[in-house]
């Protein structure tokens, strides 16, 4: 039986995480901890918060005492950290969240758990950082995808911030003896993310009738991985990884921006053919008046530095841990389209007051730059 902290449990993968954890773990215990910013949303998590295995707390990463507090008085000896500021465009134009939250925020979280479980009592644990392949770089079409051991080389101040937070991670654990893991995973996509990422934006923006942005060529290439199979990975370098590790997280499925968002078109074009009530609910849709989603594609000025190609090679984690993603790209887009299209309400509630306005404010630049 273990007892989890996870930050960023409110969050687009904390919360798919804290429900893969309650399903895949009855025996444990988790609090999430969640400073609920624009990201946040605590009604992703109302389900959870039926279930007496776990506990929500608000708070900051950045609050050490409390973190100290909640991992002496709920006995946690896992946290799993996924706090951040997680949108590449918002640190272009704002980077100085990125520093605070990714850098000072995991900082803070490791002097906590330094002082509650080494300076303390001694007690097992695990501290599991939740970095990104973007630390990386940006690769050229023929080079191999990256390993554990491709150089860092980050390119925004979101895969810096990013890159510096997993140094400290693992100087904590070179310095202090803390018992650390870290794994570098590609974009996730599936239910409860936010919709200023490219998937649930296309999908919404279909429904409203709004221009689907593509920066640049469109033909930057991303991996994209099942949010639940990104869980498991992290179930199993919990349970089965080496402390002191990191471990590569990937789908084998690299797509390049056009495509992905060909696809989506395609698919939402075959929802409303076979739901006619689509039609009446999103009046905008321009399959509510005969027309095609591709219709809405719009091409847009390229995002500054924008990283060319990622791609993960996850052999080690196959490997040492037998990790295998379980969702094919065919089936989980097609449950992640549905997903949005079932919950309205979720999205619709997401997209209110300054959230929106940020949204709408980036589409006026981004489009004032359209051709
Ligand atoms: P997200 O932006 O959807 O969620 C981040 C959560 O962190 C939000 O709930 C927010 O309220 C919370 N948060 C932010 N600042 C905080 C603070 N100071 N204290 C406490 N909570 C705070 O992000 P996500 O997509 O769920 O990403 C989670 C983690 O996974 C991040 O560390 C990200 O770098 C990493 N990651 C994401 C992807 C991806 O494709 N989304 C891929 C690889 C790695
Ligand atoms: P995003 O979902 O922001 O993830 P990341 O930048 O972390 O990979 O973007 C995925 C890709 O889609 C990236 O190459 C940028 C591109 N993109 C667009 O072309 N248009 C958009 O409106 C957005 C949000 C992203």
């Amino acid at each position: 039986m273990a007892n989890l902290l996870v930050t960023g449990a409110a969050g687009f993968i904390g919360v798919n995480f804290v429900y893969y954890w309650l399903r895949e773990h009855p025996e444990d215990r988790v609090v999430g901890l969640d400073a609920l910013t624009y990201a946040g949303n605590l009604q992703s998590l109302a389900e959870a918060q039926q279930d007496p295995r776990f506990r929500f707390v608000h708070g900051d990463i950045r609050d050490q005492a409390l973190v100290e507090r909640l991992l002496r008085e709920e006995a946690i000896d896992t946290l799993v950290h996924f706090a951040a500021e997680s949108h590449v465009d918002r640190s272009i134009s704002g980077p100085d969240a990125f520093i605070d939250t990714n850098i000072n925020g995991t900082h803070s979280l490791l002097k906590a758990a330094r002082s509650v479980w080494l300076d303390g009592d001694g007690r097992p644990h695990r501290f599991h950082h939740v970095s990104t392949d973007e630390v990386y770089g940006s690769l050229e079409a023929d080079d191999p995808p990256f390993t554990e051991s491709t150089p860092y080389a980050p390119n925004s101040p979101y895969s810096a911030s990013k890159a510096a937070s997993d140094h400290l991670v693992r100087a904590y654990h070179h310095t202090y003896g803390l018992q650390v893991t870290t794994s570098n995973c590609s974009n996730n996509y599936g239910p409860y993310q936010f919709p200023e990422k490219l998937i649930p934006l296309v999908i919404i923006n279909i429904l409203h009738g709004r221009p689907l942005p593509i920066y640049g060529d469109g033909l930057n290439v991303r991996d994209w991985l099942y949010v639940d199979d990104h869980a498991c990975g992290i179930d199993l370098i919990l349970h089965k990884g080496r402390v002191g590790e990191t471990y590569n997280i990937g789908g084998h499925n690299e797509w390049t921006n056009i495509d992905i968002v060909r696809l989506i078109c395609g698919l939402m074009d075959e929802r409303f053919a076979a739901e006619p009530d689509l039609a009446r609910r999103f009046p905008d849709a321009p399959q509510a008046r005969g027309g095609a989603a591709e219709s809405l594609i719009t091409y847009v000025k390229d995002r500054p530095g924008h990283d060319r190609r990622y791609a993960i090679d996850a052999t080690k984690t196959g490997a040492e841990l037998g990790y295998r993603p379980q969702e094919t790209f065919e089936s989980g887009i097609r449950k992640t389209v549905q997903w949005y299209l079932d919950n309205e309400g979720w999205w619709r509630a997401v997209m209110d007051g300054s959230y929106k306005d940020w949204i709408d404010q980036q589409y006026q630049e981004r489009l004032a730059n359209s051709g």
